[in-house]
């Protein structure tokens, strides 16, 4: 179901003691706003995550994990199952970020595979996308993005692909402080609706939001979530700072 959602993926951040304290100065503020519109997603490291599930209802916010395997279960050295993940209450879960793209060699079939078993386990899936600049500057960027939806989520049914969150992070505006422009953020994400209404319906495509993610900050983000096709962000470094996240929060 479309709504506006604001995510903080904390990537590998934080000791423990750090984590509890920034955990608490953006749980008690966000307790007293009011989210009648908006939600707020929590995407810490995962070996903090009962920290965070203990006190996310009462809080007004859900918990996200920032990645699963896309194996099941049994022999995998230091992975983590969708299954697992689910057995600690955790709602949502980060697929295809750049970074493991980039560093861990994810390719399109496990990240299908890992949408799968996410969705086989009641988790939502937030599919995150985007182009490479190389591939923006030889107007590329369409194509990739499309072909990265297409493989990852594509396979899903109209039933299923109403728990999938996409978010749209151009790879060349990640933590360098370069935002695409509003009119590249509402041309991409109007974009990728397009493809959902022409794969399954025009309902389906007004039922997804899409996040907008890449050097969104507490400046810019009312700008962009401003934009027709933009649901909301997906903040890394910002989500890091608790008045900077809370501020993002507050931009609707
Ligand atoms: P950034 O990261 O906000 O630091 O650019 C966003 C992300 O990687 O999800």
């Amino acid at each position: 179901m479309r709504r506006n959602i604001v995510a903080g993926n904390w990537k590998m951040n934080k000791t423990f003691e750090e984590a509890d304290d920034l955990l608490f100065s953006i749980a008690e503020p966000l307790q007293k706003l009011d989210l009648d519109t908006s939600q707020v997603i929590l995407c810490p490291p995962v070996l903090y995550a009962e920290m965070f599930t203990d006190i996310a209802l009462e809080n007004n916010f859900s918990v996200g994990a920032q990645n699963c395997s896309n194996k099941e279960s049994g022999a995998y050295t230091g992975e983590i199952s969708a299954a697992m993940l689910k057995s600690m209450d955790i709602e949502y879960c980060l697929v295809g970020h750049s970074e493991r793209r980039k560093y861990f060699g994810e390719d399109s079939k496990m990240l299908a595979e890992k949408v799968d078993l996410l969705l086989d386990n009641e988790i939502n899936p937030i599919f995150c996308c985007g182009e490479v600049l190389e591939d923006r500057e030889a107007n590329n960027h369409f194509d990739v993005v499309g072909k990265q939806i297409f493989e990852g989520i594509f396979h899903l049914n109209a039933e299923e692909l109403d728990n999938v969150i996409i978010a749209y992070e151009p790879v060349w505006a990640i933590g360098t402080g370069k935002t695409a422009s509003p009119a590249q953020a509402q041309e991409m994400h109007a974009f990728i609706r397009n493809l959902i209404a022409k794969k399954y319906n025009q309902e389906v495509a007004d039922n997804m939001s899409i996040l907008y993610g890449g050097s969104c900050n507490a400046k810019n983000a009312k700008e962009l979530f401003a934009l027709k096709d933009v649901d909301g962000g997906l903040i890394g470094g910002a989500s890091l700072k608790a008045e900077d996240f809370l501020a993002i929060i507050q931009s609707f």
